[in-house]
């Protein structure tokens, strides 16, 4: 008989897929115990129900629904453990989402949902944002990942560069990651091929931009424009001296003009 007591669990975490290989999406029934004439409904929840697969004790019926033929695997041999898991096979990028279980009997049932992620990579785009100080500011950029990509600028040769990024990540309503870095370049060592790569660790891929800075592009200072920067200064310097000294003597004559007339 079942116990009063019967709970499905899904996976409290979401379980990452890659496409084009299989994955199996957990149920568990507890305590396992097996169900007479039970009946499972195992449907992708989207603006309405899809079915993925069902299963009857009573017929008894084993079937892939509209669109999952060849595609879907339980485990019958497991369900005596209470183990209800499905395997999705040949995963495709639209396969995310949540997926729905339901177990029935003649009177009883449960249910219990299990997310499924699909790890996913992007195209980097390296943007150059201007001069900034003594350097210049460059920007990276890439959105549509998961799981949480590494984001990393290197050098010629994949060398480590001297200056600090700072990087964000933001996740869409899409579930997928967005992950934007800013660094200023400076003109000495790091001057030359510069590369910002975005790396997937769980895939284990890594997609990347690369620009060519060369020395011409740095904000310089040169000698005549430094000293013609220096002589406006001090004649700037003079002038207002002048002024104010004008401008006081002014005031000494007009006091001197009021005095002899109050005189
Ligand atoms: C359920 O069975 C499948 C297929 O044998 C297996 O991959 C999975 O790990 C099992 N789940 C548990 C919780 O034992």
């Amino acid at each position: 008989s079942v116990p009063e007591k019967f709970i499905l669990h899904g996976s409290l975490q979401p379980v990452v897929g890659v496409v084009g290989q299989d994955v199996v999406l957990p149920f568990q029934l507890s305590p396992p115990a097996r169900l007479a004439n039970k009946g499972v409904l195992w449907r992708k929840i989207g603006t309405e129900f899809i079915l993925v697969h069902e299963y009857s004790d009573e017929g008894p019926k084993d079937q892939p629904g509209e669109g999952y033929q060849n595609r879907t695997e339980m485990f019958p041999q497991e369900f005596s453990r209470g183990n209800v898991s499905l395997k999705l096979k040949r995963l495709q990028e639209a396969d995310a989402g949540t997926y729905h279980c339901y177990v029935s009997d003649p009177d009883w049932s449960q249910e219990a949902t299990t997310d499924l992620r699909i790890a996913a990579v992007a195209p980097v785009f390296i943007e150059v944002l201007g001069p900034q100080g003594q350097g210049i500011g460059l920007a990276c950029r890439s959105t549509g990942w998961f799981p949480k990509p590494e984001l990393q600028w290197v050098g010629k040769n994949r060398q480590n560069l001297t200056m600090d990024p700072v990087t964000y990540m933001t996740e869409g309503g899409d579930n997928l990651y967005s992950v934007e870095s800013q660094v200023t370049v400076t003109e000495g060592n790091d001057t030359g091929e510069i590369s910002c790569i975005v790396r997937n660790g769980l895939l284990e891929t890594e997609r990347q931009s690369t620009i060519q800075l060369s020395g011409d592009v740095f904000p310089r200072v040169s000698p005549w424009l430094a000293a013609f920067w220096a002589l406006l200064a001090l004649v700037l310097v003079a002038a207002g001296v002048c002024a104010y000294l004008g401008c006081t003597g002014k005031q000494k004559v007009s006091q001197k003009k009021r005095a002899e007339e109050e005189a």
